[in-house]
């Protein structure tokens, strides 16, 4: 495996490849490595001739310092597991080799995306996700870029910038991975502590219980169920649920058949917050 820290090494290295014809798949991370993102190398790997990972900490994407600061940082295992599935490339810049002496986001519009959900509780967040995703695009230039489907609303927003924006590569959602007792993978759960870890399947326990109910029951009636579900549980604390089309991220008012839904869900574990998400049947 490559290791570049500057980008215009990279993009030279690259340039090299394509001249020969070769496919570049992406896996855009912020290390913590673990299966869900080797899965994603997997499926980079199966239709792409040359895989480029990065692992950047992007500091414009959090609203909360603390929870930067204390963001996973595993580079040397990192490079380890990359390295021991035959990964090609690693981009590992600095913050200043991407954002010079100017840590801002740009401002985009996503047509609304950007307003629910995560967008509601964390300011500036997808301004932050769409600056170091689009930048990192028109450094790497990628065939193809892969994202995980437990960051459902970040997919379909890098989706939306991708259209408006005209860049030209293709963007694959990969389903959840899964620890084997349901909890979506995060490079944030080694930060649980045990008791906070033996309760967090709970969570997509919820999830799956709700999705049952959704079949016969109204979209209010489902996250009432959920709300209260959570209030019996001291060591987790419900941020957000809702009930969304697919499509547009909009809450459901009423179902409608033709429509594709998805539930969403936020919840606190002392300090960490773990997101996840279920797609439903009407
Ligand atoms: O999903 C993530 O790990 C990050 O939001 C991403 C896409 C690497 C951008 O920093």
């Amino acid at each position: 495996m490559i290791i570049f820290k500057e980008k215009h090494a990279l993009k030279v290295y690259l340039a090299t490849l394509k001249a020969q014809n070769k496919t570049i798949g992406f896996v855009p991370t912020m290390g913590a490595l673990h299966q869900g993102h080797l899965s994603l190398i997997k499926q980079a790997q199966q239709r792409n001739d040359v895989v480029v990972v990065s692992i950047f900490v992007n500091p414009t994407q959090f609203d909360n310092k603390e929870d930067l600061a204390k963001y996973p940082k595993t580079l040397e295992s990192d490079t380890k597991l990359l390295e021991s599935v035959a990964c090609d490339v690693l981009f590992h810049p600095s913050i200043e080799e991407i954002y010079h002496k100017n840590i801002v986001s740009e401002s985009f519009d996503f047509d609304g995306l950007e307003h629910q959900m995560e967008g509601k509780f964390r300011d500036g967040h997808f301004n932050g996700v769409g600056t170091i995703v689009k930048t990192l695009f028109e450094i790497v230039e990628p065939d193809n870029a892969y994202f995980g489907q437990k960051d459902f609303q970040q997919l379909q927003i890098i989706k939306k910038m991708v259209e408006k924006h005209q860049l030209n590569l293709k963007i694959k959602g990969c389903k959840i991975f899964r620890e084997k007792d349901g909890l979506a993978m995060s490079s944030r759960n080694v930060r649980l502590t045990k008791e906070q870890r033996e309760i967090a399947p709970f969570i997509y326990k919820t999830l799956k219980k709700a999705k049952k109910k959704f079949s016969d029951k109204s979209a209010d009636k489902v996250s009432k169920w959920v709300e209260n579900q959570f209030k019996k549980e001291p060591l987790l604390k419900l941020e957000y649920f809702t009930i969304a089309d697919e499509k547009t991220l909009e809450t459901i008012i009423k179902k409608e058949s033709d429509k594709k839904y998805r539930a969403f869900i936020a919840v606190f574990a002392g300090e960490i917050r773990l997101i996840d998400n279920i797609q439903l049947k009407n």
